[in-house]
This record gives structure tokens, sequence and C-alpha cells, in this order.
């Protein structure tokens, strides 16, 4: 793998799974693997579980990492090619990242959208100017539409449900994953979904249902190929996963319009469900996108899933340093 920016990079999904599994089940095997070899981590946008796991990662792989906060303690990075930089940004990337390729092996990177302009954020073009300019394997740690080592996480730990649980359960057929929107009071990106479905589109082992009220359409670009309807409910019945997501619009871009608080999830639409698991990427508004007595029951993953963050992302920089002379 020579980069980490979206499932078009990942050759081969179950095996880089079956990889982070392997990685869970004896974190420090490889240790030496990613020794002398150095990380940045640039944080345009705060996080907690992306930057401690991708640490935590690292140090497992033996690399050393550096975690800088770009976004509030470096310069302000100008993206644009042929910029007159009279405003307020003070260096162009064409600059910095040529200097981060030679202080790091692999550079990392979260931005967030500005959800402002929906061509210019889904042009991603502060993670091309990264990958253009850096010179070394870069890993999205969340871009302006993506969210690719969570959508590996997601995959791994629906993966590891399903083994876990009834090994004999989907042997003769795919789960049923329902992706649903959910209330939020901000409006937030559509990285978290639009990459949920990608991934799960592409890799083909689940009945993929995508549930939202109107006006809440994603991108064809990633949905297609998913079973797409406003019925909340009806999406519900049969689910054996149902992973849980608030985005804004994308269509009247960046937008909050229905935010109705019926489409929480709660035990009683649970109940239409096969029992089914509830997966959250977190950070989570409780009591408005999802309820306590979800989040604190059993068959919340959200806990599961976060700690498998760790795995995901050390099952990618593996790769990544298996590559690197
Ligand atoms: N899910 C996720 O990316 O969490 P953080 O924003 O805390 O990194």
């Amino acid at each position: 793998m020579k980069q980490f920016i979206s499932v078009h990079d990942v050759p081969d999904i179950n095996a880089l799974v079956s990889k982070a599994l392997a990685c869970k089940s004896d974190p420090l095997k490889h240790k030496s693997l990613g020794a002398n070899k150095r990380i940045g981590c640039l944080f345009l946008n705060p996080s907690m579980r992306t930057r401690l796991s991708t640490q935590i990662a690292a140090q497992n792989l033996g690399m050393d990492v550096i975690v800088f906060n770009v976004g509030s303690e470096g310069w302000a990075l100008e993206f644009e090619e042929e910029a007159i930089m009279s405003g307020s940004t003070v260096e162009h990337v064409k600059d910095a990242a040529p200097i981060l390729g030679k202080y790091f092996d692999i550079l990392a990177i979260r931005t967030f959208p500005s959800l402002k302009n929906r061509e210019d954020d889904y042009s991603e073009l502060f993670m091309k100017q990264f990958v253009k300019y850096a010179g070394i394997p870069v890993v999205s740690l969340e871009s302006a539409t993506l969210h690719p080592l969570q959508s590996l996480t997601d995959v791994l730990t629906i993966t590891e449900e399903n083994q876990k649980s009834n090994p004999d359960k989907y042997q003769d057929k795919n789960p049923k994953i329902v992706l649903t929107w959910a209330p939020h009071v901000k409006p937030l990106p559509q990285c978290v979904a639009n990459s949920f479905a990608q991934w799960i589109n592409v890799w083909g082992e689940a009945d993929f249902v995508i549930t939202h009220p109107e006006d809440y359409e994603l991108s064809e670009e990633f949905t297609r190929g998913a079973t797409i309807t406003t019925d909340q409910d009806e999406a519900l019945k049969d689910a054996d996963f149902v992973y849980v997501k608030n985005w804004s619009t994308y269509s009247d871009y960046g937008k909050i319009y229905c935010n109705d608080p019926a489409w929480m999830l709660t035990n009683e639409k649970l109940e239409l469900t096969n029992d089914a698991k509830v997966m959250h990427c977190l950070p989570v508004r409780r009591n408005v996108e999802l309820s306590d007595e979800i989040l604190d029951g059993p068959n919340s993953l959200v806990t599961q899933q976060a700690a498998n963050r760790v795995w995901a992302a050390q099952a990618v920089l593996s790769e990544i340093l298996a590559r690197i002379p």
C-alpha cells in the first residue's frame, strides 16, 4: 500500500481486516518493523480517538511519533496554486510539505471540510496537495469527505462481531447493515457516512441499507449499490448492525433541514431489528444523536469500535512500512 486516502488504496479489504485482527491478538509482534522510522501526525482539526490510536499503533511498530497541531499552533497554510498570498495565509503547502517529507517517513493528516463550498470540499484540495508535495506516503486521519481509518475499523468491528457472536449465523446470508441518519445540533461533515457507505459497498459482504430524512441524500459516488429509504422503521427491520451518524445536507450544502428527534435510535426502535448491534464513530451527543439506553445497553459496540481504531491504524502503517526501504 503506497498511501491510505480512501478504500481505493486497499487491494483486499478482508486481508487488511485480518491483518488488523492479528495486530489485536499480538500487538508487539512487529515491534521492530518501524525502527528508525518516524511518522508525523498533523492535525488541522481536533481529535481524540484518531490522534491517540494512531500514536499507539505507530509506537507498537517501534516508530517515533511527532504530533503537530498545525491548525492551532502552526503557520496558516495556503493550498491554492498560484495564490497571491496577501491575505491571512502565511506559508504555501508546496513549501511546507516537502520539508515535512524530509523530516518524516510517513505523513498522517487530519483536515475537515469548510461546509461552505461543496465543490471546494469535494475537490479534497488539502489532502491532494500534501500527497503531491510531501514526496512520502500520506495517511488520511480524516479528510474533507472521507474517514477511511474509521471505516476500516468499522468493517473490522463488524467482522469481529460476526465471528465472535455466531460464526454460523451469516453462512448462507450476508448481514443486514443499516446506516441511519440521526439528529444533531450542528451541521456536521458527511465524511464518516460517505466513507462507511463507500467501504461497505466495495466490501460487498452486506445487505446494505441507508436511511435518512428527505433532503439528506449523500453523494451517489459513495452510496451507489446501497438501498436508500426515508422510512427508518422499514430500514431497521431485521437489521444485524445499525450504524448511527448525523450528517448535514449534501445537495443544499452544509445545512440542517429536518432535525426530527424521532430519528434518534431508542430501545423501542431496536425491537424492529434482529437484536442489532449499534455502532457510532464517536464523539456522540447523548440523547440527541443516540439515547442513553442504547449507548449504555448491551447492544452498543461503541467502546469496542473505538478501541479497534488502534488495530486498523496498525495494519495500515504495517502495510506502508513494508514498502519503505
Ligand atoms: N471517530 C473519530 O475520528 O474520533 P476523533 O474525532 O476523536 O478522532
